[in-house]
């Protein structure tokens, strides 16, 4: 991506991701519209759809060539990885923003050629905003963030991921998940894949693993954390690809390669 347009598209998007920002603090009050879509958890309401929409509007007028990737299915029907793609999460954590009103976020990522060139992730409550341009670093509210630690002990590290990592499914055998968990010195789970990530991202955990996240829920928090030098793979340690549903594990580099072949390797038991 030209750099004129690269930074130029940075600004335009973080212009637009901080009104997001204000409509959703606006509406968190008021009653609302929640739909479940096809699992009775998974929910949607009123206002995932308008901030979307929000979105789609503003790139369609002013980047009628930009392809859009979005939940809330707004934005392309069919997408290429060539040319310039945007993943919209409208609100990551929806089912946060329902029951506590906080601990959600924005999340919107710039792909250009099938790289993530643009990312930010905003928790729209704290009013921290987290961003990243391609090999320019990484920023929490402008102020860069720094490279992660490289050694870590797995005794001392603090992992999350969702409980039902630890039921027993066709696709995964749980045995390996426990044994992990009684390594650790914690496990936690927040009910945001984006905020997750750059907890990593920021050091405050040192892993993260989920089961089939989509483009729009990983791709702007991966390429934040590419630039702290953290690693974010599929649960096989192969490399990602941002427009493919995916188990994911993200984390310092200190602990990735063995979590992968101690535990995760054991864990799956298809690919997925
Ligand atoms: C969900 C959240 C959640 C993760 C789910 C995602 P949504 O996104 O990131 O933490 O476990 O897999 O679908 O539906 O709130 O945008
Ligand atoms: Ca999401
Ligand atoms: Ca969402």
């Amino acid at each position: 991506m030209n750099e004129t347009i690269r930074r130029e598209t940075y600004n335009q998007a973080k212009e637009w991701v901080l009104k997001a920002g204000e409509i959703i603090r606006d509406s968190l009050y008021e009653q609302r519209t929640i739909k479940s879509k096809e699992a009775k958890n998974d929910l949607v309401t009123d206002i995932d759809k308008m901030v979307e929409l929000f979105f789609v509007k503003e790139i369609k007028r002013t980047y009628p060539k930009h392809l859009i990737l979005s939940e809330e299915r707004y934005g392309d029907k069919e997408i290429t990885d060539n040319g310039t793609v945007w993943a919209i999460d409208p609100i990551d954590g929806t089912r946060n923003f329902v029951n506590q009103k906080r601990n959600f976020a924005v999340s919107i990522a710039v792909i250009h050629q099938g790289v993530g060139e643009i990312g930010f992730v905003y928790d729209v409550v704290e009013e921290v905003l987290y961003s990243a341009l391609k090999s320019e670093g990484a920023f929490k509210n402008n102020k860069r963030l720094h490279n992660l630690e490289t050694k870590k002990r797995l005794e001392e590290a603090s992992l999350s991921f969702n409980h039902d990592l630890l039921c027993e499914s066709d696709e995964f055998d749980r045995n390996a998940m426990e044994r992990l968990t009684n390594q650790v010195r914690s496990v936690r789970s927040k009910g945001s894949a984006a905020l997750e990530i750059i907890q990593v991202a920021e050091g405050l955990s040192d892993g993260y693993i989920a089961k089939k996240l989509s483009p729009w829920d990983i791709a702007a928090a991966t390429i934040i954390l590419n630039e702290v030098n953290g690693t974010a793979t599929r649960s096989d340690g192969n490399k990602i690809n941002l427009f493919e549903e995916r188990t994911i594990f993200v984390s310092n580099k200190g602990i990735h390669k063995m979590i992968i072949q101690n535990y995760l390797k054991y864990w799956r038991r298809k690919l997925i």
